[in-house]
């Protein structure tokens, strides 16, 4: 009852004085000559988040630390141009298909799909031009009490080798409590495979500064997916209890990243599929990340049935953006999501969708900060 007065003091408080929030744009340059604007979210507790409309990316994320000093602790660039050449997916949402498809091929009623490979024999990410490299519509969704930008795109019948029209909406919404939600809706006309997430790299010291590596992670997950020599789930689901990979209570990133164990080679690190431990609710986080140096922490929230956790092991000191050179490990990802590979493996939590029905997927992504 307490909650429902505040709520509506507060709306009536935000539509009489004019507080509502809204988002601010500006030009972020052009992309196969078509006007890319940049969105600026921000909530009364002092975070701030920019969004592009190309590839739907996250160009910043904006939160205090324990001293109250703002800092960005995304990786991203300060225009549009570095995301076009980019192959690395700083802040982008990721479909159809996120994470890797073996050979690109797959089968789905009887039907052979072939989507075309950018990663080894793999397709990776939703094959040569993904979601990330697509020009969404934006709009501004803003409510009176949290801003918000709604990004649709239309993704057609046979493109990448997929099947179906499929119609994506994603609707990022920032909190006055330092959460940024991601809602992801879809629905298709045929029946098809997708996997949807977005793919910021985080480093809650700030961007550009040193490796992730002294970050503390906790994953509520007993088990992983391990993975052939192309990063292909070998189709088993082992337990993470002994392993490096058992981040069941807080533990540095780096405590065990260079042990001698074959999975972390084959990643050059991290760069694995964990199963969450069910339920799969916003209730109650699923990762969660500190970084001692800064005091920040965040929290992921989602209702997915896995967490894609990459070490950055693929950056290379060759991308510069905001806060410098994105170097080895300067970041990490967590990409929720369903299993890699999943339409080859019936084992796996199916990621089929068919007309008439409706995908709905939400993650949280909240910042606070401890002593
Ligand atoms: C995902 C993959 C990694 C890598 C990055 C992008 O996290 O699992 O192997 O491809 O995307 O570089």
């Amino acid at each position: 009852m307490k909650q429902t007065v505040i709520t509506l003091a507060a709306l009536s408080a935000a539509l009489c004085f004019g507080a509502a929030p809204k988002i601010d744009q500006r030009p972020f340059g052009t992309a196969d000559g078509v006007p890319i604007t940049l969105y600026t979210l921000k909530n009364k507790a002092g975070m701030e988040v920019t969004i592009t409309n190309y590839g739907g990316a996250i160009t910043s994320i904006k939160v205090p630390d324990r001293n109250k000093q703002v800092g960005n602790v995304v990786l991203g660039f300060e225009s549009v141009e570095p995301y076009q050449a980019t192959t690395s997916y700083f802040g982008a949402l990721i479909g159809r298909y996120g994470n890797r498809i073996g050979k690109g091929k797959f089968q789905l009623d009887g039907k052979v799909y072939q989507i075309p490979v950018n990663d080894g024999a793999n397709s990776l990410h939703g094959g040569t031009i993904g979601y990330n490299k697509r020009i969404w519509e934006a709009k501004d969704a803003s409510t009176p009490l949290a801003a918000a930008l709604e990004l649709h795109y239309l993704s057609p019948d046979g493109e990448m080798g997929f099947p179906g029209n499929l119609d994506v909406t994603v609707l990022y919404t920032l909190d006055n409590r330092n959460g940024l939600r991601i809602e992801y809706n879809a629905t298709t006309d045929k029946a098809t495979v997708l996997n949807l997430t977005n793919h910021s790299y985080f480093n809650l010291a700030s961007a550009g500064s040193e490796t992730v590596l002294k970050h503390k992670l906790t994953l509520r997950a007993d088990h992983y997916t391990p993975v052939d020599g192309g990063l292909i789930p070998t189709g088993a689901v082992l337990a993470v209890e002994g392993t490096p990979f058992d981040f069941r209570r807080a533990t540095e990133i780096g405590s065990r990243i260079e042990d001698n164990n074959e999975q972390l080679k084959l990643g050059k690190g991290y760069d694995h599929n964990f199963v969450l431990n069910a339920p799969h609710s916003l209730e109650h986080w699923a990762v969660r990340v500190e970084d001692p140096k800064s005091g920040r922490v965040m929290e992921v929230y989602t209702d997915q049935p896995a967490v894609q956790f990459y070490t950055g092991n693929f950056l290379d000191g060759s991308a510069h953006g905001a806060g410098g050179a994105f170097n080895f490990r300067s970041a990490l990802c967590l990409e929720t999501q369903h299993y890699p590979d999943s339409p080859n493996h019936p084992n796996f939590p199916s990621s089929v969708l068919r007309p008439g029905r409706k995908y709905h997927s939400v993650t949280i992504y909240r910042f606070k900060t401890e002593m």
